[in-house]
């Protein structure tokens, strides 16, 4: 029987998550949104394509919990997108409620399923759900990591002109202004990047590896990212659904690993089918251990602003 995955939040990144888990022949899609009629005209239009993207996955839109029962694994996209002007911080009090009050119908429906969390401020709202939810932390999981090393192999490989498949980087810490990309250990077929690319333009394409998501609002004025992150939760999904073992950058519960304690943050995770079944531990010179600790200061910020 194949996988069931539940999206929460028919918009730009879940609408689009949908489109690739189904193309990729990963799961049945369930998504779910509080509007009425655009899961149900989404889903239609996705069922309609398989025909064509030649896979058998089932897609429904639906705005009843029932639907999504038994899932496997539930993406949460549900909650506002920014705008212009707006940082992540600023989406902080109405996605707390959004979330809290998603998680829980989703629990109800999906007692064993693993959860992806994606809106923002995403670790504070990775947080939420893993309170709301009472998993274990294996099976809360942010997506983060992955879209802002994505941004930052993205750079790497244009700066270089070399393929994508050759870049190896990856980001840590919190999916904001803070957020630590990690140039040493950020190779391009094995070759620190830092033996070629100057230390100014490795500062530059750190600096828009940071203003990455920004720089997408800059442009599309009415909301934010969506291709790279329904790519990135599309990775997150096949690995966990696949068993693959794989090591990827994701927000994780901290108890301890790094110093830090009680936060979401974005660590190398190996995932599989029992979600994060290992947080990987690097070592991390002074400057990098400080720069995460600063970032996971300003998760824990906002987590006690909403008392989580
Ligand atoms: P969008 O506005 O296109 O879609 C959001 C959807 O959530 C809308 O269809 C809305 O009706 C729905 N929604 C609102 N309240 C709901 C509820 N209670 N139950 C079910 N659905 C509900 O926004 P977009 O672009 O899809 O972004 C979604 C979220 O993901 C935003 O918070 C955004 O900031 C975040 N995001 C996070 C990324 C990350 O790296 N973690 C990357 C990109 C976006
Ligand atoms: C991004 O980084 C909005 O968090 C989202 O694009």
């Amino acid at each position: 029987m194949r996988k069931k995955v539940t999206v929460v939040g028919a918009g730009n990144v879940g609408a689009t998550a949908a489109h690739w888990i189904a193309s990729k022949e990963l799961a049945d899609v369930v998504l779910i949104d509080v509007v009425e009629g655009v899961p149900q005209g989404k889903g239609l239009d996705l069922l309609e394509a398989m025909p064509i993207a030649k896979t058998d996955c089932h897609i429904i839109g639906t705005n009843d919990y029932a639907d999504t029962a038994d899932s496997d694994l539930v993406v949460i996209t549900a909650g506002l997108a920014r705008k212009p002007g707006m940082s992540r911080d600023d989406l902080l009090q109405i996605n707390f409620k959004i979330m809290s009050e998603v998680v829980e119908k989703v629990v109800a429906q999906s007692p064993e399923c693993t959860l992806i969390i994606v809106s923002n401020p995403l670790d504070a709202m990775a947080q939420t759900a893993f309170r709301k939810a009472g998993f274990n932390r294996e099976r809360v999981i942010g997506m983060a990591g992955v879209l802002d090393s994505a941004r930052f192999r993205s750079f790497i490989a244009e700066e270089l002109h070399v393929s994508v498949e050759n870049v190896t980087a990856f980001v840590m810490g919190g999916h904001g202004d803070t957020m630590v990309p990690l140039v040493r250990y950020s190779s391009v077929a094995g070759i620190p990047i830092t033996e070629l690319i100057s230390q100014e333009r490795i500062d530059a394409i750190v600096q828009r590896t940071r203003d990455g998501g920004a720089e997408i609002v800059k442009y599309l004025k009415s909301g934010s990212a969506y291709y790279a992150p329904a790519a990135a939760i599309t990775e997150m999904t096949e690995a966990i659904l696949k068993d693959k073992k794989k090591i990827l950058s994701c927000a994780a519960f901290l108890d301890g690993e790094y110093g830090i304690s009680g936060y979401y943050v974005s660590v190398p995770c190996k995932l599989g089918s029992r979600g994060i079944e290992q947080i990987m531990e690097i070592r991390l010179t002074a400057e990098e251990d400080a720069a995460l600790k600063n970032s996971a200061a300003a998760v824990k910020k906002l987590c006690s602003v909403i008392g989580m």
